[in-house]
């Protein structure tokens, strides 16, 4: 069973080649099934199909599935949802924004990474492709599991037993809506649906992410950010795909210089990313809409290779003993010093790159080490912890 997301910014044809994979995939005989997480439904028109939110068969081997879970989040959440609503409302708000409030932000995108896990444990699949929405959105929604994790392993559990506690006494002494036990076990089912979609997620041998982008120097920009960040949550990118590269048979010499620009950008997205392979798709002469144009585009993209394959295996983080000294290695491709903080509490490793943090739950070997020194080195964030003094 495989997971191929692909991610890239806004435009440069990450549907177009989730779709054509998907397609080059079914084709191969493997049962395949592409989903959207964005709620532009243009996953539907570059296959030309009407796609909704339960898995539609669109040929042989091939599905196609819009994810929304509006009607799941009801399901799970609706009991949460009424508390807060009746909480908003205690509080004097008006009951219209009470409600609006009520939807925790990034809960609808929660639903679709776990439709995605449901989808991979059906059996019903060999091959699960996720066309994300662009890379800002994509990496939000792919650090929400590990931000609900922390929140539920650390508040959680204490809040539980304290409102179990006081439950009686707030209930006699103020009309404060207090949370029912049905209100916890909603936040915890979703905890464990969620638990499940990190594991498959992060899981490299499992879970490939394909980089899309176009020769163009911001569009190059963006994609090495979003590998730092990535990595930084413990995914794994396996390959990068470049798409629209203008082809030999383009002798205009109107493109003469958009040409050389795109072969200088080509060697810097293979210089700058190696070892990763570099995919090339070119620029079609139409636009690529349907399943015999998206099977041409995937052929060309993909050559002999099998668009299933684990593609490039990286490094993953991991402890490093040098002498009686220990080092954490967090794999940061690109990382710039200015972006990088780095804290320690407890027993807990605070790592905050640009605008996202990631709490790094530190290994027994490393719990009662001091840090003694942090540098970049290959790619990678290496944090030295002082010889044990057990
Ligand atoms: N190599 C190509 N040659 C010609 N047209 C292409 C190529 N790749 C993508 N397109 C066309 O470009 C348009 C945008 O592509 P696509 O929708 O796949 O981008 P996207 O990255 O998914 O966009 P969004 O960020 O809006 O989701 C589509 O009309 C598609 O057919
Ligand atoms: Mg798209």
């Amino acid at each position: 069973m495989r997971v191929l997301l692909f991610t890239g910014k806004g435009g440069v044809g990450k549907t177009t080649v989730a779709a054509a994979t998907a397609i080059r995939c079914a084709e191969s005989g493997r049962r395949t099934i592409v989903v959207s997480t964005d709620p532009a439904h243009s996953l539907a028109d570059a296959m030309d199909r009407h796609l909704d939110g339960t898995p539609r068969q669109l040929s042989e081997g091939l599905w196609g599935q819009q994810l929304d879970s509006t009607e799941r989040l009801e399901e799970v959440w609706g009991e949460v949802q009424e508390y807060m609503v009746s909480l908003f409302d205690w509080a004097g708000l008006a009951a219209v924004e009470a409600e609006e409030l009520a939807v925790l932000p990034g809960l609808d995108e929660l639903f679709a990474l776990s439709d995605i896990n449901t989808l991979a444990s059906s059996g019903q699949y060999d091959v699960v492709v996720v066309d994300c929405a662009p890379t800002a959105e994509t990496i939000r929604l792919l650090s929400l599991p590990d931000v609900l994790t922390w929140y539920m392993e650390r508040v959680f559990p204490v809040e539980r037993r304290l409102v179990r506690l006081f439950r009686p006494v707030v209930s006699r002494v103020t009309s404060m809506p207090v949370a029912g036990d049905g209100v916890f076990d909603a936040a915890m089912r979703l905890y464990e649906r969620l638990g499940g979609v990190r594991d498959l997620l992060s899981d490299g041998e499992r879970t490939s992410i394909r980089l899309v982008v176009n020769p163009e120097k911001m569009v190059i920009a963006e994609a090495k950010r979003t590998a730092t960040y990535l990595s930084l949550f413990g995914y794994h990118v396996d390959a990068v795909v470049a798409n629209r590269l203008l082809p030999e048979a383009v002798a205009d010499p109107w493109f003469k210089a958009w040409k050389a620009a795109h072969a200088d950008h080509l060697a810097s997205i293979e210089e700058s990313f190696a070892p990763l392979p570099v995919l090339r798709a070119e620029l079609a002469p139409e636009e690529l809409v349907g399943r015999a144009l998206l099977s041409d585009f995937a052929n060309d993209l993909y050559g002999e290779c099998d668009p299933a394959a684990l593609m490039h295996s990286g490094p993953a983080i991991r402890v490093e003993a040098d002498g009686g000294e220990r080092v954490l290695v967090v794999p940061l491709p690109f990382v710039d010093r200015d972006d990088l903080e780095i804290g320690r509490r407890e027993d807990e490793l605070l790592v905050r790159v640009g605008p996202y943090r990631r709490a790094v739950t530190l290994p027994d070997s490393l719990r009662r080490r001091q840090v003694t020194a942090a540098t970049i080195t290959d790619g990678a964030l290496q944090i030295r912890f002082q010889r044990g003094t057990e």
